[in-house]
């Protein structure tokens, strides 16, 4: 993982106070909202860069075959997963506000009682064996992404939250996680989705979201 440059001393120093579990924030830098939908050719004028996130000891060792990004439907499963269904999305952008195409977004989740498909949670036997846990999504030629998933369980200390990396060409971009406008979880606000009452492609309804993720990086 490239280290992003510190930018936002302020920003920063409150994040130092919030080292929790392998939420620990290590990177950080300014906080606004991207405001455009651009076409491959296009460039916004980015006002944050998305902060790096630890990894966390829960990324995945067995990675599943089925590994797309609806983490909703899991190959070969008796039925759907327990809890509540999230889609969210957004546009993958490098600092100069260009879209960035093709690139890898890996996520990596609890199931919706917050276990996790990995050997070292000591849970892991209880998991939703109709869940999916990871998903990956490429992004298309403007830079959008998408995943349709639970709404993540909770696990002490931690509040809510999906993990997720960015690869382009092999090469991992960022490691960080998202959380939740309905958790009060206080970390930065380019990490945050707020979910709100949307309908699905079935015209089920369900929470959706947006959240674009800036690099700082110029590929
Ligand atoms: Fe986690």
């Amino acid at each position: 993982m490239k280290r992003v440059q510190i930018l936002a001393g302020l920003v920063t120093a409150v994040l130092a106070i919030m080292l929790v579990g392998c939420g620990t924030v290590n990177e950080a830098t300014e906080t606004a909202v991207a405001n455009a939908q651009p076409s491959s050719n296009d460039q916004i004028e980015i006002s944050y860069t998305t902060p790096a996130q630890q990894e966390g000891p829960y990324y995945p060792v067995d990675k599943p075959a089925d590994r797309d990004n609806d983490l909703t439907v899991l190959n070969g499963a008796a039925g759907g997963p327990a809890g509540d269904v999230i889609e969210f999305g957004g546009t993958l952008y490098d600092r100069n506000g260009r879209a960035i195409p093709n690139a890898t977004i890996e996520i990596w989740q609890t199931d919706a009682n917050g276990v996790y498909q990995h050997p070292d949670d000591p849970s892991t036997a209880q998991r939703d064996m109709n869940f999916q846990f990871y998903g990956e999504a490429m992004t298309d030629e403007n830079g959008a992404y998408s995943f349709r998933t639970v709404f993540p369980g909770e696990y002490e200390p931690r509040p809510r939250h999906i993990h997720f990396k960015v690869k382009l060409n092999g090469e991992t971009l960022i490691t960080s996680q998202f959380y939740f406008a309905s958790d009060n979880s206080g970390q930065p606000a380019p990490l945050i989705i707020t979910l709100t009452p949307g309908e699905d492609a079935a015209g089920n309804t369900i929470q959706t979201g947006q959240r674009d993720i800036i690099l700082n990086v110029a590929p």
